[in-house]
């Protein structure tokens, strides 16, 4: 079944497109922090050349600061190339996400896929696709990089028109690294801001969802987080890191500025959500 609301989008010419919207994410994101950015925002300096954000994930902090000068990053290389193809031409991912039927049937068959077999462009349409039909919006995908969450039966579009074209916008002034936080990381100057968003630390008893590529972010991850973040403090770049609030985050970034942010999050897969006290840890 084809969504009504996807029949009526694809007739809207592109050209006729000129978003003033402020960009949003287009894919929801475990660890999403949307509801969190303004919040964010407060505690970020005033001003800063470029905006550096190597966990960009589904991109709520830096598509609402929609900064003049950005450097993105992310691990998820399937990710990183939704990217880089809206920012080529997001007419060109929508007019394929078009294509796509929301059925069962139709989503086995493109979950099949594996993305190295595609175009960047079906890439991205079928990242987005699978994200919006898919249960829950989860991202897991198995040894082979073969997506492996089951079907939704979601009745929902995939996708804004209005908004992608803003995302596409944002992107014009960005470069968009794949892989670790350290590379992403490596022309930072002491005129930048760089806002870090790792995986969480599991909280004591829970493991925390942490699986947003074939490997996971580990303690020694952690660690190398906050002994580059060190390193960068020595350097006079200011960052902000978000993370769990926890004996062993709050242990690697002593000495370091450390604030209670009360977010709301889901707590099960009834999407049931409760108050939760997380840290943002700065150097300025
Ligand atoms: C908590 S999410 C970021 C959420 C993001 N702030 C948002 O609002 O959607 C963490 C991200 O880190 C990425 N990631 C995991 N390990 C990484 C690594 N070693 N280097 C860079 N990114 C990594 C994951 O793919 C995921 O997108």
């Amino acid at each position: 079944m084809l969504l009504d609301s996807l029949q009526t989008i694809s007739i809207i010419p592109a050209m006729i497109l000129t978003s003033t919207l402020s960009p949003k994410p287009f894919i929801k994101w475990a660890g999403g922090k949307q509801a969190l950015a303004h919040r964010l925002f407060q505690a970020f300096p005033a001003d800063f050349e470029r905006f550096y954000e190597p966990f960009v994930g589904g991109g709520s902090v830096f598509l609402s600061l929609s900064p003049h000068k950005a450097i993105i990053g992310d691990q998820n290389q399937w990710l990183i190339d939704t990217y880089r193809a809206i920012q080529d031409s997001w007419e060109e991912v929508a007019s394929v996400l078009d294509t796509l039927p929301n059925t069962k049937e139709d989503f086995l068959r493109i979950r099949k896929m594996l993305p190295a077999s595609l175009s960047l462009t079906e890439r991205a349409a079928h990242f987005i696709y699978l994200n919006k039909t898919c249960f829950r919006g989860l991202f897991r995908v198995n040894q082979k990089g073969q997506f492996n969450v089951p079907y939704g039966e979601y009745d929902r579009r995939y996708y804004d028109p209005f908004n992608l074209e803003a995302v596409s916008f944002a992107l014009q002034e960005t470069l968009i690294r794949p892989g670790d936080f350290e590379r992403a990381l490596f022309d930072v100057s002491c005129d930048d801001f760089v806002y870090l968003d790792p995986p969480y630390y599991k909280l004591g008893g829970h493991s925390d969802f942490n699986r947003y590529t074939e490997m996971q972010f580990r303690e020694q991850d952690h660690l190398r987080l906050a002994a580059l973040c060190r390193e960068l403090d020595v350097k006079g770049v200011k960052w902000a890191v978000s993370n769990s609030n926890t004996v062993f985050v709050r242990h690697i970034f002593a000495g370091f500025n450390i604030q209670e942010i009360t977010a709301r999050r889901e707590i099960n897969l009834n999407s049931q959500s409760r108050n939760i006290i997380e840290l943002l840890i700065t150097n300025y």
